[in-house]
């Protein structure tokens, strides 16, 4: 199901500044759809909203063409997963599955069955009489996972459900949640702070910032195409470099895309070599330009304390007005003397 937010404000009682206001968002019907940003930007109020577990201020909620701003989460036929995944530590595996359905009207048999449909599912069928605390990590994640799913919601509502596990887990997690998804065929809506988790699970990135979305595109679109320096600084890794031009202004470049030399178009800058991270393949090198530093990811390494001269294609530059929105147009006439910039 789609889900539209129109208009939204939200102000939390006893606080002065709004956290959103006029915030609009429509998510598509079967996208994965990925709300991205820094810590305290409204990820989780939005997703808390749109679960009813968090009235607005103003506004309204639609799934498809219901107005749902007023209804009690247990009549959204949505479902959420926590970062905490709150699942009973005296119950089973399969007690805390069935605890999930038993306010639904639904026979003893036909509980049994959903639950051995979603155990198997999520790879817990051999799990399914121990408790939590003999579980590993990802183990009790996917518990969590499928109680959500027992109840075949339209929608899966999930605030940063693999936060708490360790970095190879969370990659297993990853595609195991990318197959649910392609399973299950309905609207996943994902918080994260983590843009390789956005990256590489949505069909959608919604990037957020103060309470405001500042784009919301494909994955692709996203990284090629950044709408702001935010957006551009934010996504990637590391992300863009960005100087800042007399007029206020900005050029950036991706890491990848710069090389050290010089040439006689693009952009050139000199520096000195801050650090040098080897990265298993290639290594971020930090460099000072007196402007501010940029990062270079190249598998050419270098030592601290060298001077060297950084290239970017024209091809790979992109602008930034002053007011920090993408201009397809190099500000004419600005020419900084630690760097040249050929249009
Ligand atoms: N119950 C509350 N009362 C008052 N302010 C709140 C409440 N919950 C959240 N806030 C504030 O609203 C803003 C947005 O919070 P929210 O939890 O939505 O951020 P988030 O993007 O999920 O951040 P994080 O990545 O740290 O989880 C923050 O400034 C936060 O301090
Ligand atoms: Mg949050």
């Amino acid at each position: 199901m789609a889900i539209i937010m129109k208009d939204i404000k939200k102000q939390y009682p006893g606080t002065h500044q709004p956290v959103m206001e006029h915030f609009n968002l429509t998510i598509q019907e079967g996208s994965f759809t990925v709300l991205l940003g820094p810590s305290g930007c409204g990820k989780t109020t939005v997703l808390r909203m749109i679960a009813g577990l968090e009235d607005v201020t103003a506004g309204s909620i639609y799934i498809d063409d219901k107005n749902i701003t007023n209804l009690d989460p247990g009549e959204r036929n949505i479902a959420m997963v926590f970062q905490n995944y709150a699942i009973y530590p005296h119950m089973t595996v399969r007690g805390n599955i069935e605890f999930g359905l038993k306010n639904y009207k639904i026979s003893k048999s036909e509980i049994a069955e959903r639950v051995n449909y979603v155990l198997s599912m999520c790879d817990l069928s051999e799990y399914a009489d121990r408790k939590p605390n003999q579980l590993s990590g990802g183990q009790r994640q996917r518990v969590a996972l499928a109680r959500a799913i027992s109840k075949s919601p339209k929608a899966f509502l999930m605030d940063e459900p693999l936060s708490n596990l360790d970095a190879k887990l969370r990659n297993q997690m990853r595609s195991e949640m990318i197959q649910l998804y392609n399973q299950l065929g309905c609207t996943f809506v994902y918080v994260t702070h983590d843009q390789t988790e956005a990256m590489t699970m949505g069909t959608d990135i919604v990037v957020m910032y103060n309470g405001k979305i500042q784009q919301h595109g494909s994955p692709e679109d996203i990284y090629n195409n950044p709408a702001n320096l935010f957006v551009a600084q934010f996504i990637g890794n590391p992300g863009m470099n960005t100087l800042q031009f007399s007029n206020g202004g900005f050029v950036g470049f991706r890491p990848r895309d710069a090389r050290f030399g010089e040439s006689e178009s693009g952009l050139n800058i000199k520096g000195n070599v801050l650090t040098c991270e080897f990265l298993g393949y290639d290594y971020n090198i930090t460099v000072n330009t007196g402007m501010g530093n940029v990062v270079i990811r190249t598998k050419d390494r270098k030592a601290v304390g060298d001077q060297v001269s950084i290239h970017a294609d024209q091809k790979d530059l992109f602008y930034f007005d002053k007011n920090q929105n993408r201009s397809t147009e190099i500000q004419t006439g600005e020419v900084v003397k630690v760097f040249h910039v050929d249009a």
